[in-house]
């Protein structure tokens, strides 16, 4: 019956978020740092260097691909664009030779096509690259000329910074973020550098003042590097699942779907597991020469979707089977779900055999859509057994939704309201499996 508390108070505690009404769903966009780090050799690799340049090309794609429609809006300056010291008034300016606009054309430049921009500025003395930090007394300074410029998203890490200066500065940035009466978006890179859990971390006041937060380490473009992330988010996520929701969110860090580490079963699984925790979907990688594999499961309309829900649950892990296959669930609305099916496998694609019932749903019958596959199964009772096929290191995952809820859909155009109603629970031990619960 713990669950049921559990779910009583999470529903019934008043949302503690950053009051400046942005993000209430998971930000979407493209970011620098994933896939061009610190390149700022434009003299020999001028089309991969950190430079305007590249962000134009980025914006220009994010436009004219499809990308932006999707919602995939933010264009996200990362470490290494500014020059190497202030200018004579203290304040932070772009590296002229690469950026001979500065951020203020760009942000235009962003903005005249819907974009929003971001960029990345560190708490401390210097970025984690080694270029200028924001000390305490800098914050407010930093803030303003990121106003000025029409910035709408700023990324605050926390590089050479020590617990009391972070202690100070992360909220300082907030306030004086909020002072320029400018909506901007703040990404806290804080609990990252606190080890990312409590009781080092508080999350309910990281909530009232950042939109989300990097928990954990960076991303690298290799399946280990994700499997590494997701064995974390899901292995703390008693802890982490909660602090989660709409204007406030965990991020484990970059889609690197589309360089040269995954294959497309495991650009699947990132894709999918990201949606399951309502996380940040912040690609790095090159729009320009993306393969159409890669854009077809970044463009996944079923997936953004329940990336994108409105309730904005972060899903967790409800099973993980002797066979090596993890089972995780994130309840949606309109009473819908999405379930994955995870392999971590290495001999051949497996055949899993189950119910709905064995995970956790109770009565309906229900239509499953499978949304790599672009095709349903239905299941008319949770008794129903179903087999999938989930291939080595790879996901099946599927949007389940009640008939009922279907059928009313059609007479009505829209799906019927959210009952709170979540059909998964019951304390119940399946053998040969461990199962977690709220
Ligand atoms: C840290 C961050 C990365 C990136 C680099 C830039 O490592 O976690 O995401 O911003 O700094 O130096």
């Amino acid at each position: 019956m713990l669950w049921k508390v559990i779910l009583l108070l999470m529903l019934a505690l008043p949302t503690l978020a950053l009051d400046n009404g942005l993000m209430r769903t998971p930000p979407m966009g493209w970011m620098s740092w994933g896939r061009f780090r610190c390149n700022t050799d434009c003299r020999n690799d001028p089309k991969n260097c950190i430079s305007e340049a590249l962000f134009v090309d980025m914006a220009d794609r994010l436009v004219e691909d499809g990308w932006l429609k999707l919602g995939y809006k933010y264009l996200i300056i990362d470490d290494c664009w500014s020059f190497m010291s202030r200018d004579n008034k203290g304040r932070l300016m772009p590296d002229p030779i690469r950026f001979p606009n500065g951020i203020h054309k760009l942000a235009h430049y962003a903005h005249d096509r819907k974009l929003k921009l971001g960029i990345h500025a560190n708490m401390g003395k210097q970025t984690c690259a080694g270029y200028p930090g924001t000390m305490l007394d800098q914050i407010e300074t930093d803030a303003q000329t990121f106003a000025d410029w029409e910035v709408d998203m700023l990324k605050f890490d926390g590089c050479y910074s020590n617990v009391n200066e972070q202690q100070k500065g992360f909220p300082l940035m907030s306030k004086a973020l909020n002072a320029t009466g400018r909506p901007i978006a703040y990404s806290c890179s804080w609990p990252m550098y606190r080890g990312g859990l409590p009781p080092s971390v508080n999350y309910s006041f990281l909530g009232e003042i950042c939109n989300l937060w990097r928990n954990y380490d960076d991303i690298e473009d290799s399946w280990e590097s994700v499997m590494r992330i997701v064995d974390w988010f899901f292995q703390n996520q008693a802890d982490l699942q909660s602090v989660s929701g709409p204007g406030h969110w965990n991020d484990p860090d970059m889609l690197i779907i589309g360089n040269f580490g995954l294959n497309m079963e495991q650009s699947q699984a990132q894709m999918a597991l990201w949606a399951i925790m309502a996380a940040p979907l912040i690609m790095s990688n090159d729009l320009r020469t993306l393969t159409g594999e890669a854009r077809s499961i970044l463009q996944n309309k079923a997936v953004i979707a329940i990336n994108q829900d409105p309730l904005g649950i972060q899903g967790r892990r409800i099973l993980q089977d002797e066979g090596h296959i993890e089972v995780f669930w994130r309840p949606l609305s309109k009473s819908a779900s999405a379930l994955v099916f995870l392999s971590r496998r290495t001999d051949m694609p497996y055949r899993y055999h189950s119910t709905l019932s064995l995970l956790n749903y109770t009565s309906s019958s229900y239509t499953a859509y499978d949304v790599f596959k672009d095709e349903t199964v239905s299941l008319p009772s949770v008794n129903t057994h179903f087999t999938i096929t989930i291939n080595p290191s790879g996901v099946v995952m599927w949007y389940v939704y009640p008939d009922k809820s279907f059928e009313q859909t059609k007479e009505t155009g829209g799906h019927p309201n959210f009952q709170r109603k979540y059909a998964h629970a019951s304390q119940q031990r399946i053998p040969g499996q461990i199962l977690f619960f709220l």
